[in-house]
């Protein structure tokens, strides 16, 4: 077995686990104990280091991020697994944007790739739409747009209050985003395994389309215009169209089938990857990765906290596992990444799966199935 060169570069991988608030700590569990079952047996070597951070520690400490948390995270650890953060005990959520957009912009990981695939036609709301019509990629800028928290109140708490919030958006953010949603298109083709590398030969690149609101946000969009006519004058072989955001919600009602790859910004790539995954299940089963690539990158499911079903032993903990699968890639582990993402399916088709997906199986006794999968199969 060639050696993985890791990104720390040293012998094992080092993964930081963050499992936060509500069922973000039931799915990191499971997701756990399914890695390890996935890579004890080819004696992949992984090391987890949990930390603590979130809800409970902020209310009991005021620590959300603590100090030197991203030099540690950047310089000692390959990747990060996440669960969630959102408690309604902290209702301005200052934890969740200090501790997840902290990262994410302090870690520079700018791109929040986020697949949706339909494993089981029973799984979408859409009639007559087989696996094959839903298999895309939403790519989402991750270190800037709206998020950035430029803004502020004038006369707050006043009948003339004002609220201004900033859509911030670089020349040099808004190209790399686009720049890797090309890159990704040419070198990955639709598969077995969702959009995956292309072997040579492989049919045609993929779609690409940008979608932004550069009809009405005539500043910040028209950046996003002319920097997406520019980039993809390079790649010549690679399809590539634009809808506005709107139409992009309808469109992927109408007829999923015609998307590849979505590239878009912080604020809609939020919003339509949402829309994406309840075409394939809804968010239980939604993975992502807020990636920089050779650094430190962060692996997370899509869906928040749930307060909801905290504590009831009900979540969905697929996400949670695909979104493990794409860090097992990402560590240049792919058939380890295999294992996961097969369970996951081998699961769906034998009727395996939690409430929300009509199942009655339990967070654990999902983790305990995966694992059992994974250790069978490995
Ligand atoms: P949510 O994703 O937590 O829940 C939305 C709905 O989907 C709920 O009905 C929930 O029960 C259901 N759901 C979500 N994940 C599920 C799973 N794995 N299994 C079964 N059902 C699942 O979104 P929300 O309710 O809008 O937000 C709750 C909290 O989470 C808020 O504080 C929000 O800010 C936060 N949040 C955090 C993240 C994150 O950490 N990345 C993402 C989204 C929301
Ligand atoms: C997500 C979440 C976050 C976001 C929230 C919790 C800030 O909805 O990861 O999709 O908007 O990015
Ligand atoms: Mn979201």
């Amino acid at each position: 077995m060639p050696a993985t060169p890791l990104r720390n570069g040293g012998p094992k991988a080092r993964i930081a686990v963050i499992p936060g608030d509500g069922i973000g700590k039931e799915v990191t569990a499971e997701a756990l104990k399914v890695i390890r079952a996935a890579t004890s047996k080819r004696k992949r070597p992984i090391e987890f280091v949990e930390f603590d951070w979130g809800a409970d520690k902020y209310l009991q400490e005021n620590i959300s991020l603590p100090q030197g948390a991203v030099a540690m995270l950047r310089d000692e650890f390959d990747a990060i697994l996440f669960g969630a953060m959102g408690d309604p005990r902290v209702p301005s959520n200052q934890h969740a944007a200090d501790i997840l957009l902290g990262l994410r912009f302090q870690l520079d990981l700018f791109v929040n790739a986020r697949p949706t695939e339909l494993f089981h036609e029973r799984l979408t709301p859409l009639r007559d739409c087989r696996p094959a019509d839903i298999n895309l990629m939403v790519l989402r800028e991750n270190t800037e747009g709206l998020y950035v928290g430029v803004g502020g109140f004038f006369k707050k708490g006043t009948a003339d209050e004002m609220a201004v919030q900033e859509d911030v958006n670089s020349r040099k953010g808004v190209e790399r985003i686009i720049r890797y949603a090309f890159d990704f298109a040419r070198s990955h083709s639709r598969g077995t395994a969702g959009l995956q590398p292309a072997s040579p030969g492989a049919q045609r690149p993929l779609r690409v389309c940008m979608s932004d609101k550069s009809n009405a946000m005539t500043f910040a969009h028209d950046l996003w215009q002319r920097t997406f006519k520019s980039v993809r004058e390079e790649y010549a072989e690679v399809e590539s169209r634009h809808f506005y955001i709107d139409t992009l919600a309808m469109e992927l009602i109408r007829d999923p089938g015609q998307f590849d790859v979505i590239v878009t910004n912080n604020l809609f790539g939020d919003i339509i990857s949402d829309l994406a995954a309840q075409l394939a299940g809804g968010l239980g089963l939604a993975p992502s990765g807020n990636i920089h690539p050779g650094k430190t990158s962060l692996f997370e499911p899509v869906h928040g906290s749930a307060p909801n079903i905290a504590g009831k032993g009900v979540a969905n903990p697929f996400g949670s596992v695909l979104a493990s699968s794409m860090m097992l890639n990402f560590l240049g582990w792919p058939e380890e990444a295999r294992l996961l993402r097969e369970g996951v399916k081998s699961a769906l088709w034998d009727g395996v799966s939690t409430i929300d997906l009509g199942g009655k199986k339990m967070t654990t006794e999902i983790g305990d199935w995966l694992a059992n999968y994974a250790a069978k199969h490995s």
